[in-house]
């Protein structure tokens, strides 16, 4: 009896196949998600956003308060995110870009000193709110970085603070300085004209009149 080589060895050939099918999955699952890590980023370019300018720029700010937002806010809050390396496998990707996206578009410390005095007062309102509330740092991050957690006392130091900022920051409106349109540009010809004061120019310009009665018209046009 002729045994046919194909027949002994299907088993193997059927076993061979199944391999590669598993392989190919594998393969073709992995490029997928090296794809999407890399090429899908619903968030739009989240990363690219970097910055080194230190938090709440323009803020008074004691070292203890820096220290605590540094550890506990600044990875979703600010430009100086640290990224974890799941945070570029997709999808968990796109769901880490999101909550950094939503979170700076809230507030992002890292230009803290381009809101306005007002905005800067309501965050700060916001700050104490979420702190209190134990809302921030949210529990799903803390459960992956326990060294953000804040103690009670720490919350109770950055609530102070934000109790404190906003207080200064109420006296800094009452004064002219506070009024004032920020970012404000100032030109030689207005700081020239500022430097002779307005009442003064006045009186001069009516001693000028008085001793020059007669020539007036020459002197003052
Ligand atoms: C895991 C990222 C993450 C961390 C860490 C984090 N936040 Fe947030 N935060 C968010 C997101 C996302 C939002 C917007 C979603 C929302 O309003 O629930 C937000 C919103 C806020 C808001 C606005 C809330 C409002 O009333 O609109 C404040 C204020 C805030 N966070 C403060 C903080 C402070 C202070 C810390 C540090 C102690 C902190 N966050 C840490 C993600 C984070």
């Amino acid at each position: 009896m002729r045994i046919c080589p194909q027949e002994l060895y299907a088993p193997y050939a059927k076993e061979e196949n199944l391999k590669r099918i598993g392989r190919a999955f594998v393969l073709g699952g992995a490029g997928g998600v090296v794809f999407a890590s890399l090429f899908l980023h619903p968030y739009g370019a989240v990363k690219a956003a970097k910055s080194l300018k230190p938090l709440l720029a323009g803020a008074d700010v004691n070292p203890i308060v820096s220290a605590l937002v540094e550890r506990s806010c600044q990875n979703c809050h600010s430009e100086k995110t640290e990224w974890p390396w799941y945070s570029y496998v997709a999808p968990i990707s796109w769901m880490v870009e999101g909550d950094v996206a939503q979170a700076r578009s809230r507030m992002n410390l890292s230009h803290w000193d381009e809101y306005t005095i007002e905005k800067q007062q309501e965050l700060l309102g916001r700050i104490g709110a979420a702190i209190r509330s134990r809302q921030m740092p949210p529990d799903r991050y803390t459960l992956m970085h326990p060294s953000t957690k804040l103690s009670p006392i720490e919350r109770d130091q950055l609530y102070q603070w934000t109790h404190a900022e906003r207080s200064r920051l109420k006296s800094v409106m009452s004064t002219p300085e506070g009024q004032k349109p920020r970012a404000r540009i100032h030109s030689t010809a207005a700081r020239s004209r500022r430097a002779i004061h307005p009442g003064l120019l006045c009186c001069l310009t009516q001693v000028n009149a008085r001793l020059f009665s007669t020539n007036y018209k020459k002197f003052v046009p």
